[in-house]
Order: C-alpha cells, then sequence, then structure tokens
C-alpha cells in the first residue's frame, strides 16, 4: 500500500455501499460546488482530537461518543441539538465523576447522513424499491421517486451540518456548558426507585464537590474551563465523492485532512483493507475509527492498523467494538491480544448498539437496554482480564423522551415502541436510557478505580 494516496485515488478501488446517481455529470458538478465551499472543521481541530485521544489510550482521559445513527432532515431543529447536548454534558458530568479523569466528548452528528445497508433492496407489500441510504442520498419515503439518489442531497446535509455545527460551537463555549448550570438533573423519572436513590447519591456529591470548589475561590465566572467545553463531531466516513469534496491541505503541516467532521469511522460493511473506504481514510489525518464486528479476523485487523496508522500514531485509531452481548467473549480477547501483543496503540471503544438489534413482538427494530448493558459490563471485564483499557463507548443516543430501546428504571415496553419512534435508521437511547447508563457506568468505574 505504499502506492501514492490522493483524495480521489479510492475511485480506482473496489467500493461497496456507494449509490449509483443517474445522472454522472450532475453528481460531478455538485461536487465540485462542494469542494468550494468552506471546510465545516479545521485541521487544528482535528489535531487537537487525535491528542486528546491519545490521552484515552493511555488511560487518562475516557471517550464519549454518541448521537443519532442517522441524522435527518426531518429532525433538524435547536431544541433537538440542544437537548442532545444538555444529555452528552451530563453523562460526562456523571463519567469524569466516576473515572476522576476527563471525559472527550464526540457527537455522532454534523455530518452523520449516510447510511450502508444490509440489503440493497426493500420490499413493503409486495412492491420492491431501492433502500433508504441516509438522508443525504435518497429520501425515507417509500416511493420510486423518493430512492433515487440526488446529488443535491449532499449541499443540503452540507448546509445542515454547517448550522449544526454553529450552534454546538456556540453551546460549549457561550455559557451552556458551564458546569455550575449543567448539573442541573433531570431526575424526576427515577423517583421513589432503587436506582433513583443511588443516583441522587452521586448527584448529590458532584454538586458538593461544585460547593466546596465553589468555596475554594474555584467558580466558572474566574475559571474557563469550568464555563466551557471542547465538543468534537464525527460520522462514517461513507460517501467518499462528499468526503472527498471537503478534503482540504492544511496550511500549516500541507497535509490533508478530512474537514466535513473532526473524526471519522470506517463501517462494518466497507473495511476491506484493499476497497475504497480503507483507501481514502489512509491520506486524511484525521482521528480515524474502526468498526469491529464478529466477520474481522485479527490478522486482518493489524493489516488495516499497517495502512492505516503505519507510524503506531497515539491517537490516530479508535477501534469500535460491535459485537453484541453474548459475543465479547468469543471474540474481544483474541483482537486485543493481537493488537497489543503487536505493540499497537490504539483507543477500545465499546458500541453497544449494533450487534443487540432484536425484531420486538409488535414488529419494530429494537435494542433492549440490559443487553445494551451487558455488553458494555462483559467488554469491560475483558479488557480487565487482558491488562488493556476500556478507553471509551460509542452510543446510538438521542436527548429526546424516544421510544425506541426497551427498558431501563423508566420502563419502556414493547407495546410502548409504536408510541414515539422516531428514528431514520436504528433505534437509539433516549435521554434518561442514556443518562442511567452513564451513571450505572460511573458507578462500576467507581468501584474498579478504588480497588473493587
Ligand atoms: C452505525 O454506526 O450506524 C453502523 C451502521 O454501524 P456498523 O458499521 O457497525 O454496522
Ligand atoms: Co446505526
Amino acid at each position: 500500500m505504499s502506492e501514492l494516496w490522493t483524495p480521489s485515488s479510492w475511485r480506482s478501488k473496489p467500493a461497496l455501499q456507494i449509490p449509483e446517481y443517474p445522472d454522472a455529470d450532475e453528481l460531478a458538478k455538485t461536487e465540485q460546488r462542494l469542494s468550494e465551499f468552506p471546510p465545516l472543521v479545521f485541521a487544528g481541530e482535528a489535531r487537537n482530537l487525535k491528542a486528546e485521544l491519545a490521552q484515552v489510550a493511555k488511560g487518562n482521559a475516557f471517550l464519549l461518543q454518541g448521537g443519532d445513527c442517522a441524522e435527518s432532515f426531518a429532525e433538524h431543529s435547536g431544541d433537538n441539538i440542544r437537548d442532545f447536548f444538555r444529555v452528552m454534558l451530563q453523562m460526562s458530568l456523571v463519567l469524569t465523576f466516576g473515572g476522576s479523569k476527563p471525559v472527550v466528548k464526540i457527537g455522532r452528528i454534523a455530518g452523520q447522513f449516510a447510511k450502508p445497508r444490509s440489503s440493497a433492496m426493500e420490499t413493503k407489500d409486495g412492491v420492491e424499491l431501492p433502500s433508504y441510504k441516509g438522508d443525504v442520498v435518497n429520501g425515507i419515503e417509500f416511493t420510486a421517486e423518493q430512492r433515487i439518489p440526488d446529488p443535491e442531497r449532499q449541499v443540503k446535509a452540507y448546509r445542515q451540518s454547517a448550522a449544526t455545527l454553529n450552534l454546538l460551537r456556540a453551546f460549549a463555549s457561550g455559557g451552556f456548558a458551564d458546569i455550575e448550570q449543567s448539573h442541573r438533573w433531570n431526575l424526576g423519572f427515577l423517583e421513589g426507585t432503587e436506582a433513583g436513590a443511588r443516583y441522587k447519591k452521586m448527584t448529590d456529591r458532584i454538586e458538593e464537590s461544585i460547593l466546596f470548589m465553589r468555596a475554594c475561590g474555584i467558580t466558572s465566572d474566574n475559571t474557563h474551563t469550568l464555563r466551557t467545553t471542547d465538543f468534537y463531531t464525527s460520522h462514517e466516513a461513507l460517501l467518499l465523492g462528499y468526503e472527498q469534496a471537503l478534503t482540504r491541505t492544511d496550511s500549516i503541516t500541507k497535509q490533508y485532512y478530512a474537514t466535513s467532521g473532526h473524526m471519522l469511522w470506517i463501517g462494518d460493511r466497507t473495511r476491506q483493507p484493499d476497497h475504497a473506504h480503507v483507501e481514502f481514510c489512509r491520506g486524511v489525518q484525521n482521528p480515524i475509527g474502526i468498526k469491529c464486528g464478529p466477520s474481522l479476523d485479527p490478522d486482518e485487523l493489524l493489516q488495516l492498523l499497517d495502512i492505516l496508522n503505519p507510524n503506531n500514531e497515539a491517537g490516530r485509531i479508535v477501534l469500535i467494538c460491535r459485537y453484541g452481548a453474548d459475543n465479547v467473549e468469543k471474540h474481544l480477547p483474541a483482537l486485543v491480544r493481537k493488537v497489543e501483543g503487536a505493540g499497537r496503540t490504539v483507543v477500545w471503544s465499546c458500541d453497544p448498539m449494533h450487534g443487540n438489534t432484536i425484531t420486538s413482538a409488535s414488529g419494530y427494530k429494537t435494542r433492549p437496554f440490559d443487553s445494551i448493558l451487558s455488553e458494555v459490563n462483559r467488554f469491560f471485564d475483558v479488557h480487565k482480564a487482558e491488562g488493556s483499557i476500556a478507553g471509551g463507548v460509542h452510543f446510538e443516543m438521542t436527548g429526546k423522551n424516544v421510544t425506541e430501546c426497551t427498558g431501563g428504571t423508566n420502563l419502556v415496553s414493547d407495546e410502548a415502541l409504536s408510541d414515539r419512534y422516531h428514528t431514520h435508521c436504528d433505534p437509539r437511547l433516549n435521554a434518561d436510557q442514556s443518562l442511567e447508563l452513564s451513571f450505572l457506568m460511573a458507578e462500576r468505574i467507581a468501584h474498579e478505580r478504588n480497588g473493587g
């Protein structure tokens, strides 16, 4: 793989999951327009994220990555962004407290529009149409017209990403992330439960700590870091024409960066070492995630690391493991031994969503809260047994009170799934379920930190 890399060298490789557009000229014109638009993120920010991920790899920080499975044009609103940001901040406060280390926050947001699909076609009531591939490609409505890939959607996705990022930047630095404000918990849903009483003890201790700091003269008025936060964006690098159009040379280092988001990841279906998605990602300097599912052979992973991170740079690679709760012990230990044994520095992260999808009795695609929690726990167990570092987690989640995953203390039942099932792709944890998971993880991390 020492062949010359260019932003377009992926075009000569086999590529899976990339849509066929009916009008190639129109697509090329749109990509040309996009290539003249301003970058969404700066190379320097991607470098900062890499440095923070290097700390995660060493065990000095924890990674929290989360957001929609698929962002949509329909759900684009300030309220949605605000509610998502708030729950991420609260989860990160809980995890910071549990682990006594900083939490690196990355949203699946401001660019997470393109979806790989297991089947190219979808059938409903005897009618067969091309599958929905995310709002950046085609429409979710089940009509022949909507399912045709439309290049103009890429411009719309770019503009929505810019607006989303603008608000996130404002929230991160304009006072919304103030530690003295963001601990205003919404734990009403846990009232009267045993779990609620335990979590309340933790939030009381967080509040005491804030009061203690205040008494010592450390307040958000005089201490910048209590008032602001760093928040990064990420998405799957699936639609490579769009990614190429937003790839730019950094004026400082003269190296290439994807400027569509701070971090990109390669999906479980498109990580073939000699294919287009790996080719594209090897040449941009952003942090890169690799989804690791049951079909990933440990030797193939080493090959991927050779291609994507030949200099073993810390913070470059996040391995996002997604096996399904019952498959973690079967696959993860071998992967950990291979990677650690070869002296590779990576961030180990757990995606407990994509291996735990089931169809409910009522016909909804869902994920049980208990399976999600179980995969996280087994991921931690394996790293504890192997002496490696469980670096972080990767969730599909929203700040809204949707009913897409079942379970949690504020029980979402199978029958309730139809109440507020809004996702454009996979089922997300709602705000209560997300926060509850962070409490459960923090309890475990704190317990282990105290020698348990
Ligand atoms: C996703 O993260 O939404 C996804 C499609 O994941 P995976 O590639 O792991 O299946
Ligand atoms: Co998904």
